[in-house]
């Protein structure tokens, strides 16, 4: 079931063919090396963390009158994840949090990206808040602070309340956006005062058309194309509901933003044509979600290969949807198109992907670190972003426990450092890299995949809880501690 699925085979969702619009040239120069072997270093202030979600990692779904979300449902469903396992206890992080702080501590990561889980806020998706539903929030971002963390809160990572699903049909209803407006409101006024930037919607590339459109993830429904196109700009309406609730309801200077999986675009050499053509390919491929957000309107190339499916939207709604960002998350694992300048129209064109292309553990992890180059300059160039958070990147790998105790996950460094080292080449041309969440901080839940594959800097053993630093954690942490790579 799960090996023919590749995880990030968008083709269907974006428009892929015969599309093509103008975007302005180039204006990235690059910046000539005066020493041969210096260290290759990050800004002044670039921000240093990492990631984790609430369903991945905080257990305790009974506890001080947490709803249920989706993932609970799904996860209970014979046959959807691979090991069978669920998020019922993940890493008891609700309990353990403080020890997981003393994680980030010990890397001298001064930032962390965790979320709120929706449920535990509002048990029924709207209505009458949880009176205890925030507590734990509460207490974690104390702790961070007093560590000298700071928190970046991302309010829907995936576990959407089951009551809305149940009682409107989630995201297939405009009801849910509202709900996720008033959300949102609600959080940003009980933590602005000390969390000053807060991510909305956790890739909307990923959960729409996984849960809604090909059944692999919550809520697990197979949708018409017509359908999934109106739960993603039901989605695009929440992101512009809540950014507009934040606003109005948290404290002045409150930065906020979503954190999506855009379709990667790489050029498939660098050259003034091919560039261009990637360009033009981030724009019409992203149109149905971060497009929209960011221009206020879907391209003509994406409504017309939409065609009879294309979103159902009004003039008020793109206006919403619209709603001024402060910076913009990306999360980057692997690069997914390669485009080539075309003669055809629209002017480009999608390579296939050799199957030997390599890949890391998991399948859909393609090793290409030039994209975490190219996806932030090409986003940068098309919609004029001033501010981009990498809001995840990192790696799957085997992991093993050896005798001595230790794990020597060579292989997630070798991810790491080549794609640091294309994240400092974008920085170093002036590309608005502002900071950089490594997904994970420790190994967790992964979705459909159970425990079976492990992400952490982190190694956690889940029968004993376990944590222990993996190579790669004290990789990171020289980077962290330098801001650089190499020597
Ligand atoms: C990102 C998600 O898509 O990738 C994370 O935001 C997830 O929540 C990570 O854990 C790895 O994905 P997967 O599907 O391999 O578990």
């Amino acid at each position: 079931m799960f090996g023919k699925f590749s995880r990030r085979h968008f083709s269907k969702l974006a428009g892929l063919s015969a599309l093509g619009m103008a975007a302005q040239p180039a204006a990235v120069t690059a910046q000539t090396a005066t020493d041969r072997h210096a260290p290759a270093s990050f800004p002044k202030d670039f921000v240093w963390g990492t990631a984790t979600s609430a369903y991945q990692i905080e257990g305790a779904v009974n506890e001080d009158g947490r709803g249920r979300s989706i993932w609970d449902t799904f996860t209970h469903t014979p046959g959807k994840i691979e090991d069978r396992s669920t998020g019922d206890r993940a890493n008891e992080h609700y309990v353990r949090y403080k020890e997981d702080i003393g994680l980030i501590r010990d890397l001298g990561a001064r930032a962390y990206r965790f979320s709120i889980a929706w449920p535990r806020v509002f048990p029924e998706g709207r209505g009458a808040p949880n009176p205890k539903g925030l507590d734990f929030y509460d207490r974690l971002i104390d702790e961070l602070l007093r560590n000298g963390v700071e928190p970046y809160a991302t309010l829907y990572h995936w576990d959407l309340p089951q009551a809305l699903e149940d009682r409107v049909g989630g995201w297939r209803s405009s009801e849910t956006s509202k709900a996720f407006g008033d959300y949102a409101g609600y959080v940003a006024r009980r933590i602005s005062d000390r969390v000053k930037s807060i991510f909305t919607i956790n890739e909307a590339g990923r959960f729409v058309n996984f849960g809604y459109g090909w059944g692999v993830d919550a809520p697990g429904l197979k949708l018409p194309d017509a359908e999934v196109n109106q739960v993603r700009h039901h989605v695009a309406l929440a992101h512009g509901l809540a950014v507009q609730a934040i606003r109005a309801q948290g404290r002045a200077g409150t930065k906020v933003g979503p954190a999506e999986n855009l379709a990667t675009c790489v050029p498939v050499f660098d050259t003034p044509e091919h560039v261009r053509a990637a360009e033009i390919a981030t724009r019409e491929l992203n149109s149905g979600f971060l497009g929209v957000i960011l221009e206020g309107k879907y391209t003509d190339g994406f409504l017309q290969y939409a065609g009879k499916d294309a979103p159902k939207f009004t003039a008020d709604e793109l206006k919403i949807i619209s709603s001024p960002n402060d910076f913009v998350g990306l999360n980057i694992y692997a690069p997914q198109f390669y485009i080539a300048a075309s003669d055809k129209a629209p002017g480009w064109s999608i390579l296939p992907l050799p199957t030997s292309f390599p890949h890391m553990n998991s399948e859909w992890l393609k090793i290409g670190p030039e994209v975490i180059y190219w996806a932030p300059r090409l986003a940068a160039k098309v919609w004029n972003i001033e501010t981009i958070y990498i809001s995840e990147n990192g790696t799957s790998a085997e992991d093993k426990v050896h005798a001595d105790g230790r794990i020597y996950d060579l292989d997630r460094i070798m991810y790491l450092r080549n794609y640091l080292r294309q994240l400092q080449r974008a920085t170093a041309e002036g590309v608005p890299v502002r900071g950089y969440f490594l997904w994970s901080l420790m190994d967790n839940f992964e979705w459909i995949f159970g425990y079976e594959k492990r992400f952490g800097l982190y190694h956690v053993d889940f029968e004993t809880q376990r944590r222990t630093a993996k190579l790669s954690a004290a990789f990171y942490r020289d980077v962290v501690a330098r801001n650089a790579i190499g020597v």
